[in-house]
Order: C-alpha cells, then structure tokens, then sequence
C-alpha cells in the first residue's frame, strides 16, 4: 500500500529527520529543517549523488556556486520573463491554486478542487524570489535569490574550460540550494520555498545531441532504481508541447508514484544552446567552444539532468516505510524503514544484552569504539533488547550488533539484519570489513 504523507511526517519529527522550520513561532510554510539523523541521510543520498555522477565519470567536474548572482543573470535565463505561473482564488473558501497544480477538469468548470466553490480570473505571478544588496535606501539592488541552481554552471561554464583539463564532450555537475515563491507549497518536502537541486549540465557538439541525451536519461533513471525499492513505481513521462519549461526544446520526467499520484523527481531537458546563446548575448562575452583538434567553433549544446534531494528524501522515505504486525499477533509490531544501507543515517547499533554488567558494556563500547572509525554507528543500553531492535529498524539501521555473555568468552556477537530479522554470529575481528562491505557502495 502507499504509504500517507502523514506517516512520515510524524517518523521524522519524532525520530529527528525533519522539523518545521520556525516551529515555535508557529512554523512558516515551505520551509523546513533536517534534523540529527536527516542530516545524516541528506549526506549519504548527496554523496552517492556525487560519487557516481563525478567521481565515477572521468568527463565530469563539479563546482558549488552562491546562491545570489548579478540580476542580469536571471534576464539572459528566461526567468524574469518567463517563470511565471497563474494563480486563482476560491471566491468561496479563499484558498489559493497555482493553475498547473489543478486537475484538468477543474480549470475547465472554474470550479475549486476542495469546495466547488467558483474560481476568480487567473492572475500571473513570478517565482523569482526577489532580494535587495546595499544598506542605503534608494540605492539598493535589486536582485533574487537563484530559482534553478543550474545557473552558476553557465556562468563558471567558460572559467572552468580555461581552467581544468576539459573538452567537449563534458559535464559540470553541482548540488545547492534554490528558491521559488511557490504559491501552494506543500506536501512537507515535496514542494518547498527553500529547496536543494542536483544539476548536471552536458555539454556536447550539437551532433552527439541524440546519443549523450539517450545516454543520461537511461543512467539517470538506473540510478534512481538503485535505491529503491518498489522498482515498478518509477517511470519516465515524455513532456508534451504545452509543459515544456521555456528553455526545454524536449524533456523527459523520472516520475515516482506516492501517495500523491505520479509525480516528477527529476527532469532530463535537451537544453539545446539557449543558456550559452542567452548569456553571451546579455553579458557581451563570447562562450563559443573551439574544438583543440578541428579548430570547429560552435556553442556547446547542453543536456541537463535536474533533480530534487529533498524529494529523494522525501520519496526514499516513502518506499521504505512499512508498518509490519506481529506474525505471532503478540503486539510486537514493528515499524521498519527499508533504507539501502548505503544510504541509511545510522549503519550499525551495538547494544550490551545488558546494562548494569560491566564486562558486556566495556566490550560493546570497545567494538562501538572501533566501528566508529568506519561508519555512523550507535552504542545504546537504554530498555531491552526487543526495544532497542524496534528503535534501530524505525530509523532503518540495517544492522544491529549484540554483545552477550558468550561474547566475552570466545570474542563473538550476534550480528542482526534489519529486513530479515536474520541473526549471525560472527568474530568480532571480522565486524568491521563484514559490515563495511554491505554499508558502502
Ligand atoms: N534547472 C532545471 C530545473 O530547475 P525543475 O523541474 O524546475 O528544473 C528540478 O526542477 C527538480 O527540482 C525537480 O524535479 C524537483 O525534484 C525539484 N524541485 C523543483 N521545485 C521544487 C520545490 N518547490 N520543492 C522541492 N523540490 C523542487
């Protein structure tokens, strides 16, 4: 079953994922905070992203840009004319829709989608979130906080030609936040103010536009399959004329299907050459590529993969949740998230069977103390054993470490896994290639 919004919400802020940003002046709406263990998954899911798409790509370099450009910026890219939505009101309930989050057949009666209540006319609105540099009045800039992260990659796209061994074909990736005024924020992670993009941006000879756009799209969509585990809930979605962003010549959506229906995850865009045309027409400078080999002068085409890391938080939390009964119907339900251990914030728990026995805590500290070194690990002693089980799969440790009385003898320990509830036993000279081995990619 799909697994409600609310679910997660509650898992996150009770465990320590997420919190509502502002919480004790009564929160404000598209903003959110990662907490202890959040903070522990963002980094994996960012560093997974960066490994495989930089490290594992010997044509791709990575940069991470500010958040605020020159103005100009936002001319040359489209968005001050471009990036605009409709919006309507219900003249009954007063509650605000953007025109492209509403069912079709609403917008056709006029209708709200909560109460049928009648819509006014559409107005539009930028979602450039704007922002003002200087400290005296009257000569202040205006200017916005960035609405696509990709941006800071056309602008360094000439500095890092000049500067690293590159040559078309080749990739400049970045991960980093962007800001959008969204009208209806909502969904908790899934459509936010402040939010956080994966960008590559593939510059290629417009010839081999075909091949490295096939190429992406196809890696992009096995990566996502990866790390998860409902594979049958991803498919593609090819953008029809009328969705097309205003730089997007063709696109295609990784989609992943919640609770929420079929919703974007990442955007695969045949960029073509607007950003590198636009930008060399509204700064003056020539961003034209000379091939070192044919001396051919042309603006690289570009093949853009976009995605969001909150909403691979978000939907990572969503496929992983399960709420599982008790086979044997005694109450010992379990919640378990199904996190890839690549990705899980916690990689392994040691608990002493027992607290108040000196020689099971000082050996489990031991271990606790040597794993650390390896991976994000865990020493609780706090309720018993089935407890501290239940506490480790709810935040989708996929391995616990048990130290008992036999563990002091003969130097070994049972080794639990959290999707089979599977139980080892191993030496504990062996825990941590044993466990690294599984925990890393
Ligand atoms: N540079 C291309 C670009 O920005 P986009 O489809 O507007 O394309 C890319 O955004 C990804 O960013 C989306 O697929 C989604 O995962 C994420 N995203 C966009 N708007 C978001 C929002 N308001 N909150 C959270 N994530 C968002």
């Amino acid at each position: 079953p799909l697994v409600p919004i609310d679910k997660v919400v509650s898992l996150s802020k009770r465990r320590g994922f997420v919190y509502p940003n502002s919480e004790i002046y009564g929160g404000i709406a598209g903003f959110y905070d990662f907490g202890p263990l959040g903070v522990e998954l963002r980094n994996n899911i960012r560093r997974f992203w960066w490994w495989s798409m930089v490290q594992m790509h010997d044509n791709v370099v990575g940069i991470e840009g500010a958040t605020i450009t020159h103005p100009r910026v936002w001319e040359a890219s489209g968005h001050v004319e471009n990036f605009v939505d409709k919006l309507v009101d219900c003249k009954k309930c007063k509650r605000r829709f953007r025109i492209d989050h509403l069912p079709p057949e609403n917008v056709e009666q006029n209708k709200c989608p909560v109460c049928g209540g009648e819509l006014t006319e559409p107005r539009q609105f930028n979602l450039l979130m704007e922002t003002y540099l200087g400290v005296v009045e009257g000569d202040r800039m205006k200017t916005y906080l960035r609405g696509e992260a990709c941006q800071n990659i056309y602008l360094d796209y000439d500095n890092v030609v000049k500067s690293s061994r590159v040559a078309v074909p080749f990739g400049i990736c970045q991960i980093g936040k962007a800001y959008r005024n969204e009208v209806t924020p909502g969904n908790f992670l899934f459509r936010q103010r402040e939010f956080e993009q994966w960008d590559l941006q593939f510059f290629v000879h417009p010839s081999e536009m075909d091949k490295w756009f096939d190429y992406w799209k196809e890696y992009r969509f096995n990566w996502y399959q990866t790390i998860i585990n409902h594979k049958d809930r991803l498919r593609f979605h090819e953008h029809g004329k009328d969705e097309l962003a205003h730089y997007a010549k063709k696109a295609y959506d990784i989609e992943y299907r919640t609770i929420l229906g079929w919703q974007e995850w990442e955007g695969i865009h045949w960029r073509q050459d607007w950003d590198l045309s636009r930008h060399s027409q509204y700064s003056g400078q020539d961003l034209s590529y000379t091939d070192p080999n044919t001396k051919e002068r042309y603006i690289p085409w570009i093949v853009e993969t976009s995605g969001g890391v909150d909403r691979t938080f978000l939907n990572l939390l969503l496929d992983a949740y399960e709420e599982q009964p008790d086979p044997m119907g005694k109450g010992n339900d379990r919640t378990v998230l199904h996190l890839h251990p690549w990705l899980a914030p916690i990689k392994c728990a040691v608990l002493p069977l027992q607290k108040n026995k000196e020689e099971l805590v000082n050996t489990a500290k031991d271990i606790h103390k040597t794993l650390q070194r390896f991976m994000v690990c865990q020493y609780d002693d706090v309720a018993n054993i089935g407890r501290r089980y239940r506490r480790q799969d709810e935040i989708g440790t996929p391995f616990c470490v048990t130290v008992d009385f036999q563990s002091v003898e003969d130097q070994t320990v049972t080794l639990r896994e959290r999707d089979s509830m599977e139980q080892i036993r191993l030496p504990i000279a062996e825990l941590p290639m044993y466990l690294l081995d599984r925990v890393t990619w």
